[in-house]
């Protein structure tokens, strides 16, 4: 449920939906998840006036906090990371709705506890029985959180309510897994209450891509094989691991990044035009672009991987991933992963699909380039053009949002001789207002129970099964190769790409 205004039409999609009555019950609360991203997010959504006025926050997790302690965890972490203002009139107002409970997840007194506590609220906030169940923990522990929630009646729904749940990726770590992850989650909620959180598809540039491709005339006529000669799908950070070894270590780049966002990323650049964007259109075409993909033959060939060595970023000496804490000297984890993707259909047939993405590396770019075929004929002389490459158009997905067309112009002069400029769109120069944060944008999609961005089971194992050949024979290979911290990743990255005869990009 959800309130509108019944004066506007309410197919209007410009208008900012505000959930209905609901709260929230996190698991997880001490983890860089919650505390950087999920806790601001519910914080920004309430200072936007998107929350009701009731919305409650419950904190579980396995510490001896009273509800005021938890308050001020959430605090803290509003205060460093939430986007908007702090204002003490929306804090107080959310605030009065944040209990805690105390618990491991096999403690059957907690879950009790919770219980009594999801009644109470409804009782006195009025949150009508409507509650998602957050998992920011580890998934080896979704399982027994589930498990618990179907035992103590929690994924139940009164009549006329709702109980969702909330997972991050990754969602298993091969296809195998994956599966069994569902099973684990499907068996305790229907899939429609489901929701799997891959934060990119929350990202306002990200939406962009299907704006930018289907609502307008000039792009899409030149969107196949007959213009394009390839695309690069590029993630790149500067930062390293940070305190993340537990997690990092033994997933790696491909199974935080290729899996998921880029995969995703990939899809919507490639797919065809939806019947309408409701979830169910959007995922059939992005299930027949994953379901399409081919991977070369020779992988030692058409993939790259590597681990940051020692080296500078943004003028300081850092370390190199084995000299991480808590990351073992042998580990063979990658830290930078790169691919090549071709998708078997008429649109695509010989455009290779090139994905990279690094930790460590020379700076914090992400941008999906579509690299166009050169002009079938020059009528210039060999020289005019030498400075002129192919044209490209560029999504830049994060930071300096926007697109740029790259394409050749004549220098000014008595002679004629052609050189590369670029075109700019930038978010900041056309809009006033700022994008949300990601998870704004998927937090409030949750509550109103609007599940287009989320992505579903069966993209999740389409995913997988194009990656599992490539971690098999990584896996047989033992090291990845080291590249320099502050570098763009390892010299077989830069060769994968000039056997084909094409350069990466230096964003
Ligand atoms: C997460 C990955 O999904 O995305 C992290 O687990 C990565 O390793 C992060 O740092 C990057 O997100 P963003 O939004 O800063 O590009």
């Amino acid at each position: 449920m959800s309130y509108t205004n019944p004066l506007r039409d309410p197919q209007d999609r410009r208008l900012p939906q505000i959930a209905g009555p609901c709260g929230l019950v996190l698991f997880g609360v001490t983890g860089d998840l919650s505390r950087k991203k999920v806790m601001p997010a519910i914080y920004d959504l309430a200072n936007r006036g998107l929350l009701p006025p009731g919305f409650s926050l419950v904190g579980f997790a396995r510490r001896d906090w009273a509800d005021q302690d938890f308050a001020q965890i959430v605090h803290d972490s509003v205060k460093a990371y939430a986007r908007t203002e702090f204002r003490e009139e929306v804090w107080h107002q959310l605030a009065e709705g944040f209990r805690f409970v105390p618990g491991n997840f096999d403690d059957d007194d907690a879950f009790r506890h919770l219980h009594r506590t999801i009644e109470e609220l409804d009782q006195v906030r009025g949150t009508d029985g409507n509650h998602a169940f957050y998992l920011a923990i580890p998934p080896g522990f979704f399982g027994d959180v589930v498990g618990q929630l179907k035992e103590h009646g929690l994924a139940d729904p009164g009549p006329g309510s709702w109980r969702r749940v909330v997972v991050e990726k990754p969602f298993g770590h091969d296809l195998e897994s994956a599966r069994e992850l569902n099973t684990v989650l499907a068996d305790v909620f229907p899939s429609g209450s489901i929701f799997r959180i891959d934060h990119y598809l929350g990202k306002e540039t990200v939406q962009n891509i299907l704006a930018m491709r289907f609502a307008n005339a000039m792009f899409e006529p030149i969107w196949n094989a007959n213009y394009v000669d390839h695309v690069q799908i590029t993630m790149a950070e500067d930062v390293g691991i940070g305190g993340r070894d537990g997690y990092y270590d033994g997933i790696g780049a491909p199974r935080d990044v290729i899996q998921n966002h880029l995969l995703q990323l990939m899809s919507l650049v490639a797919m065809e035009e939806p019947t309408s964007f409701d979830a169910e259109s959007l995922r059939i075409e992005k299930q027949k672009v994953l379901s399409s993909v081919v991977l070369p033959r020779r992988l030692d060939l058409s993939t790259a991987r590597g681990q940051y060595a020692a080296g500078w970023a943004g003028g300081e000496k850092v370390i190199g991933f084995l000299e991480e804490e808590g990351i073992k000297q042998s580990s063979t984890t990658e830290t930078f992963a790169a691919v090549t993707l071709n998708i078997a259909s008429r649109r695509w047939a010989g455009v290779p699909f090139y994905l990279r993405t690094g930790k460590r590396l020379g700076r914090r770019v992400t941008e999906v380039a579509v690299v166009f075929k050169r002009a079938p004929h020059q009528p210039f002389s060999a020289t005019s053009t030498e400075e002129l490459t192919q044209n490209a158009l560029v999504i830049r997905v994060q930071p300096d949002e926007g697109m740029t067309v790259r394409f050749g112009s004549k220098v000014p002069g008595t002679a004629m001789e052609i050189r590369d400029v670029n075109m700019d769109f930038a978010y900041g120069g056309s809009f006033t207002e700022s994008s949300p944060e990601a998870y704004e944008r998927l937090i409030l999609d949750m509550l109103l129970g609007d599940p287009p961005l989320f992505p579903q089971h069966e993209e999740v194992e389409l995913s997988w099964k194009i990656l599992d050949p490539i971690l098999d024979h990584w896996a047989a290979k033992g090291k990845p190769e080291a590249y320099g911290s502050g570098t763009w990743g390892p010299q077989s990255a830069d060769a994968m790409l000039s056997r084909d005869g094409r350069v990466w990009r230096r964003p």
